[in-house]
């Protein structure tokens, strides 16, 4: 595309009045079209019992119905007896996790966080702003850990828990990672089961988000981390997550948790004071729809259809438009929902700053840090799911825009 057709196609866009969003990872609408049938997967009173005889509804049932968490269990490959199902957001039960560890402690013999002078958590970084949101409601210091190409630095990791019994946690994105796309090797799962912290009430929250979110062919493996952690005694560390947020309808899907016997001897009293039970129809309708984990894959594979092409633009154009500037660095993922971009230091802001000039959105530059501070300003989230493919092909020329403009304008100023 050359310059004067960029700028046709974006005042075309522009007079639709339609900002160009490339900034959450949200499914488009033709994509949250392709499920239409899930929203009548349950139509008669007949249907609305679960095989253990529960009335979806009505009350009972706190941690989900049978089924819902056969099939997580079995995306997840973890036993059903060890997941709780929950309600519409993983995020929300993370949020649960952190305050429940604040005010009553992680299990029966440990001090609430809130008791501690001061508490820590480990943020591999670049990472999802959501986890280091939660962070700093509750007051938490965020250290930020390098996440390299096979996972957080584990040196680091193992050295930081081992001799600071203030950190009490860290966030992990195992496959797919938010924004970086990386999967966590098997030696880097390992190394995690294997932790020996000093505060022995560490917590490991594993965020498998994108556990299903392929866009190619190819399925990237990720190691069993309970299977692990139990063989060296330490499942109780664990505290699993994942949702059909990105499966089906974001806000409108089904959250689980996992966690140790132990941990769930303890969540399961403290969850039935904050709820009579979370919402079992939407759970059956999920399974109705579904049928099976295998079901879920065909159906992934169509959301795949829908959303390899939108990397792809993203991908071609970017090659097109600053190979050969040294002004860009970034991976095309093999799933997941975003491209982390890496740009020369100190331009991270200004690229934001000229793409939103030109009326295009991308994720607030620092956010994929903790206190929102990328130290070296270089690292922006694009999210390339939401925009129709011809919005982004525009949008993603602005911010190749925007990319050589904030670089040029560093070379300039450094050279004057
Ligand atoms: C890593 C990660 N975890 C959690 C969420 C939110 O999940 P939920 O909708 O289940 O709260 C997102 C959404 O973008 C995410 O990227």
């Amino acid at each position: 595309m050359n310059h004067e057709q960029l700028i046709k196609q974006y005042e075309t866009i522009k007079a639709r009045g339609k900002k160009l969003d490339m900034s959450r990872g949200k499914p488009s609408p033709e994509q949250l079209g392709t499920m239409s049938r899930l929203l009548t997967a349950v139509i008669r009173n007949d249907e609305c019992f679960s095989e253990t005889g529960t009335d979806c509804r009505n009350y009972g049932g706190l941690d989900g119905i049978n089924e819902m968490k056969r099939l997580f269990g079995e995306i997840l490959n973890v036993p059903m007896e060890q997941v709780i199902v929950g309600g519409n957001s993983s995020l929300n039960l993370m949020y649960d996790t952190v305050a429940r560890a604040m005010l009553c402690g992680v299990r029966e013999d440990c001090k609430p966080w809130c008791k501690y002078d001061q508490i820590s958590f480990l943020c591999p970084v670049p990472g999802y702003d959501r986890h280091f949101a939660i962070c700093e409601l509750f007051g938490i210091r965020m250290i930020n850990v390098p996440l390299l190409s096979d996972g957080p630095d584990m040196d680091l990791v193992e050295k930081l828990v081992a001799e600071d019994d203030t950190i009490k946690g860290i966030w992990c994105v195992p496959k797919y990672a938010n924004p970086s796309g990386i999967t966590y090797s098997d030696e880097v799962v390992r190394r995690f089961a294997q932790l020996k912290p000093a505060a022995k009430d560490f917590l490991v929250f594993w965020d498998n988000a994108y556990a299903v979110h392929e866009l190619v062919d190819e399925e990237v493996p990720l190691a069993d981390i309970f299977t692990l952690a139990e063989q060296y005694g330490n499942e109780d560390m664990v505290f699993y997550f994942a949702s059909t947020s990105k499966i089906t309808f974001p806000g409108s899907g089904v959250a689980i948790m996992a966690a140790s016997e132990r941990n769930l001897d303890q969540i399961r009293p403290i969850l039935a004071k904050q709820t009579i039970g979370f919402d079992k129809i939407n759970q059956m309708r999920h399974v109705k729809y579904f049928g099976s984990a295998a079901g879920i894959r065909e159906h992934m594979k169509k959301h795949a259809a829908i959303m390899r092409p939108k990397f792809e633009i993203v991908d071609s154009i970017m090659h097109s438009e600053l190979d050969g500037t040294g002004a860009a660095e970034w991976v095309n993922p093999k799933g997941g929902y975003f491209i982390s971009l890496y740009v020369p230091d100190g331009c991270a802001t200004a690229v934001y700053n000229e793409a939103s000039k030109a009326g295009v959105a991308l994720t607030k530059a620092g956010s994929t840090y903790p206190y929102g501070f990328d130290p070296r300003d270089r690292n922006l989230r694009i999210a390339p799911t939401y925009p129709s493919n011809d919005e982004l092909r525009v949008a993603t020329h602005v911010l190749c825009e925007a990319v050589k403009f904030a670089a040029a304008k560093k070379f300039f100023d450094l050279v004057n």
